[in-house]
């Protein structure tokens, strides 16, 4: 005789935020939070660079407003994307007594927004955080969504967790004291916005190349604003990416082996730049784009200032292809263009099964007319 108890957990959870996208935003965050809180008390996440250049002064704004607040920071890099900086984070935001009223605030780029939110996902089971991106591919991609994550030795993002921001502070000013190489390489997920959904965006960027690499303020501020509404209106459609989000990922398959290859020495941009032109040769190749299409792509790409080429051996970009967390079933998986403004699907799935010798046939082909 079996008994059994259900234990019904059907949950309805509304975690809808704000992003808030202005020039000049960064030092009225402490007020808006006053205004608007989201924690009884704040905990700066940032790195060892930007403690310096704003940590200390969201803390001084902090104070201004009687806020408790407190920071906290770990290395600057990529290599500090792992589950030891974690540890150190949970450790020391105990050490400051941070609590289950307290929220936390990644102020940093991709690796501050990934690692603060992975670990505000999991601290005491869980807290609510804020994203003050710093750089523009911080700004255009990874603090909207809720994807959270630590790297691993074999590959990027393998430990993770979808956790939502409470809000997101896009302040385009800061990007003026960004390493150009880091600016042109957010540049990257821009185009990709253009590829996978907005072909008007992917003209405007083709018309205004020469104001976007300047920082001329009504691009920047018009190129921000539409990479947030496409990534907002495909994260609303798919959250857990099941399906339409994975589009996102354009070129980042081979972008992530790309990058475990050259032991993160590329910055993940320059690397998004050339798994575009991987994916989307693979594209072609196939019948689902045109060439000519793949060949504005490129052009688009290079007058950005963003590579097209590395130097990587082609087996050993295919075994770390299926470290790629889009792998099913042991069958490497792409996300495709069919038109600049439109992803390639079957049957409404966006995900395309390529097999290993195809991938491998195209790339030495590609690499073979570099
Ligand atoms: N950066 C891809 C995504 O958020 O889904």
């Amino acid at each position: 005789m079996v008994e059994v108890l259900r234990l019904n957990l059907s949950r309805v959870v509304d975690e809808s935020y704000n992003i808030l996208i202005g020039f000049g935003l960064f030092d009225s965050i402490p007020a808006d939070l006053k205004a608007n809180p989201v924690g009884e008390k704040y905990a700066i996440i940032t790195d060892s660079v930007l403690k310096d250049i704003y940590g200390r002064r969201l803390l001084e704004k902090f104070s201004e407003e009687n806020i408790d607040a407190c920071l906290i920071d770990f290395p600057a890099g990529e290599e500090s994307k792992n589950i030891s900086t974690v540890t150190h984070l949970v450790r020391r935001l105990l050490e400051h007594r941070v609590d289950r009223k307290s929220a936390i605030i990644t102020l940093g780029g991709g690796v501050v927004g990934d690692v603060g939110g992975f670990t505000a996902s999991i601290y005491m089971r869980g807290i609510p955080y804020i994203q003050v991106p710093t750089t523009l591919l911080a700004q255009v991609d990874s603090s909207i969504g809720g994807k959270t994550a630590v790297d691993m030795e074999e590959g990027k993002n393998l430990i993770g967790s979808f956790h939502q921001p409470k809000r997101v502070y896009i302040d385009p000013s800061l990007l003026k004291t960004l390493p150009r190489r880091e600016y042109l390489s957010g540049l990257a997920e821009v185009v990709k916005y253009g590829v996978i959904q907005d072909r008007d965006l992917f003209e405007y960027l083709e018309r205004n190349v020469e104001k976007i690499k300047n920082l001329d303020e009504e691009a920047l501020l018009h190129i921000i604003r539409k990479s947030c509404m496409i990534k907002k209106e495909i994260v609303e459609e798919d959250p857990l990416e099941k399906n339409k989000r994975s589009i996102l990922n354009y070129g980042h398959t081979p972008a992530h082996a790309i990058e475990r290859l050259s032991c993160y020495k590329c910055l993940h941009g320059e690397a998004v730049s050339v798994g575009m032109r991987i994916s989307g040769w693979i594209a072609v190749k196939k019948g689902f784009w045109r060439i000519d299409e793949w060949e504005r792509q490129n052009k688009l790409l290079r007058s950005l200032g963003l590579p097209l080429k590395m130097d990587f051996n082609v087996d050993d970009l295919i075994e770390a292809l299926y470290y790629d967390k889009k792998v099913e079933g042991g069958t490497l998986m792409f996300v495709l263009p069919k038109r600049i403004g439109e992803m390639f699907s079957i049957n409404g799935r966006y995900k395309i099964p390529i097999r290993e010798d195809e991938v491998r046939s195209f790339l030495l082909e590609l690499n073979g007319n570099n």
